[in-house]
């Protein structure tokens, strides 16, 4: 059985105040027992103090640094074992608009990938296709692709999670039918058996991520092989985040 997973990437949001507010009012909906796991992501900035709060949560930060090392000059850099040292469960890596904005290639993913599971870290690893890609009939060769170049050789059920996120459904209020979610995640699914086998395939989850919403989460969640959400601008809010949540319970 795979437990859903809702996850909060915060992006470049969030001063001090609202940023700590935000994870209190999370960390108060999620202090008993849930049916389902919950993971936010705050900036950066806010990860020490974040995580340093009590939760029964994941806090995760949005990327490590690809450095071969946990220190060094790599001016700028963040390890993936300073990440951990602050806290932290969990590191997204290779979301899309830094792929598409830092130029991260798959094998910068897949090592950015290593580097968090070397350091007790789950990298919640994104692959998506473009609207070009999608239009050109390729998404699932594009997504294919890049679950095989992403995706490391030590990934386990237990230590990574995937995230489907078209990136023309990221911020636009678009979102693919669900017989296209279903599509795609059927064959993230179908890719990860050859290369991981399919007992860790069976095993692991894979979000959706684009535009989810109160009001297209049940529907969304409820997609044979979505194992939860990465939800970026309705996590912002706690009553749309938990809204988000709620469909679970
Ligand atoms: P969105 O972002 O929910 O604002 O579309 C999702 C993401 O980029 O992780």
């Amino acid at each position: 059985m795979r437990r859903k997973l809702i996850a909060g990437n915060w992006k470049m949001n969030c001063l001090k105040a609202d940023g700590l507010a935000l994870a209190k009012a999370v960390f108060d909906k999620t202090n008993g027992t849930l049916p389902f796991d919950v993971l936010i992501c705050p900036p950066m900035s806010l990860l020490g103090q974040v995580a340093a709060m009590p939760h029964q949560i994941g806090v995760g930060a949005q990327d490590v640094a690809v450095a071969p090392k946990a220190n060094g000059a790599f001016t700028g850099d963040v390890s993936a074992e300073m990440v951990k040292d602050l806290g932290a469960s969990h590191t997204i890596v290779g979301h899309s608009e830094r792929r598409a904005m830092h130029h991260e290639t798959d094998e910068i993913v897949r090592t950015k990938a290593e580097r968090a599971i070397g350091a007790g870290l789950i990298p919640v690893i994104c692959v998506g296709e473009t609207l070009a890609e999608r239009e050109a009939g390729q998404a699932i060769a594009v997504v294919t692709k890049q679950i095989r170049g992403s995706v490391p050789a030590s990934a386990t059920a237990e230590n990574c999670v995937i995230a489907y996120e078209p990136v023309w459904a990221i911020g636009t209020g678009k979102v693919p039918t669900t017989a296209d979610v279903a599509e795609i995640h059927g064959a993230v699914r179908a890719e990860l058996a050859k290369v991981l086998g399919s007992d860790i395939a069976d095993q692991m989850r894979i979000l959706y991520g684009g535009s989810v919403k109160p009001a297209n989460a049940k529907e969304l969640l409820s997609v044979s092989d979505v194992d939860g959400a990465l939800i970026g601008g309705a996590s912002l809010k706690i009553e749309d985040f938990w809204a988000i949540a709620e469909t679970q319970f």
